[in-house]
């Protein structure tokens, strides 16, 4: 039975994939294997999945019965700078990825994002009508697209802004914000205007394996789903909250009221997670009940 329980995650290095190797590691059932690109670490196979020859290689070789694709160049503002070296990641490598899987009976996860939709209508259900506002929204869109092209038997998952334990405090947009927050002796400008729904990858980690786990029984898993927090922050909001988390005066924190600048963002892309809570899937940690630790490390 422990072949039909391989998990293949690529981005395993990074925020959510690291992550995802802790919940899927809980329980030994799950055979893991992490792939990585520019970070060795433990038990990570370190390679290029732009690489096709490579890429079916490590796939062929480890036969997973399930693969999370989290990797991608997840940064608007590089993205709008670098479109065609975002493509052949965000995009080429999935529908690569795809058809290998295909080709050895592996179910396909990709991990897109709230940025597929332009902010103007919220919630948004699983069904609405994406309208991305920049080239990173697009990119995710297309690697969406690539995957259930494939095969409609795929899923996608769309998640909002992650959190979670970070390596360094500019790992997420979120965590990022401390590093001012922290320095009470400079004012410091947060927006105040973008609505986003900070949500932690554990519980992100946590849903995806039982979307897993309901796949590898049986159960009819497929095209797209959402998940996210449900508490409604702007940027200052968040900082405020570390702030008050740590002790510290918020009188330096200053908020900002126009759109934030750089590649277009939505302005509010809150995502309907029906099709999740239907099956019976929900974890949401509250952003005060973690962030203190989340960030004590960095302090
Ligand atoms: N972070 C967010 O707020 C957010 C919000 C919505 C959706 N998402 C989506 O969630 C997923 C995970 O995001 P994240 O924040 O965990 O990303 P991340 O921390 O930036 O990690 C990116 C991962 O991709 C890997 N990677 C980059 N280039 C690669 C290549 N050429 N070949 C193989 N692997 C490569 C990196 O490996 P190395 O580090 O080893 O180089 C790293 O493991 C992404 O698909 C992103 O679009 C993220």
């Amino acid at each position: 039975m422990a072949a039909a329980k391989r998990v293949l995650i690529t981005g395993a290095s990074g925020l959510l994939g690291r992550a995802l190797c802790k919940e899927f590691g809980k329980n030994v059932m799950w055979e893991t294997c992490g792939l990585s690109f520019s970070r060795s670490g433990d038990g990570l196979t370190q390679i290029d999945i732009r690489d096709k020859d490579a890429l079916t290689q490590v796939i062929k070789d480890f036969k997973p019965s399930v693969i999370i694709h989290s990797a991608a160049e997840r940064k608007p503002d590089v993205v709008e700078k670098q479109p065609e070296t975002t493509y052949k990641l965000n995009v080429e490598a999935t529908s690569n990825l795809c058809d290998i899987a295909g080709s050895v009976g592996a179910w396909v996860l990709y991990i897109s994002t709230d940025y597929v939709f332009d902010g103007k209508n919220p919630p948004y259900k699983e069904t609405a009508q994406p309208n991305p506002l920049n080239k990173y929204g697009q990119s995710k869109l297309d690697g969406e697209i690539a995957t259930l092209e494939a095969s409609q038997d795929n899923g996608v998952l769309r998640v909002p802004i992650l959190y979670g334990e970070v390596e360094n405090l500019s790992e997420s947009a979120v965590t990022v914000l401390f590093d001012k927050v922290k320095d009470t002796t400079q004012h410091c400008i947060m927006s105040d205007y973008e609505r986003r729904y900070p949500t932690y990858c554990g519980d992100i980690a946590f849903v995806i394996k039982q979307l897993a786990e309901k796949r590898i029984k049986g159960e009819k898993i497929g095209g797209i789903y959402h998940w996210s927090g449900n508490e409604n922050m702007t940027k200052y909001d968040m900082a405020v909250a570390m702030a008050k988390a740590f002790g510290l005066p918020i009188e330096h924190i200053v908020a900002d009221k126009s759109p934030s600048g750089g590649a277009s963002r939505p302005y509010d892309a809150h995502l309907d997670c029906g099709r999740i809570e239907s099956l019976g899937i929900v974890k949401r940690t509250a952003f005060n009940e973690l962030i203190k630790d989340i960030l004590q490390p960095h302090y």
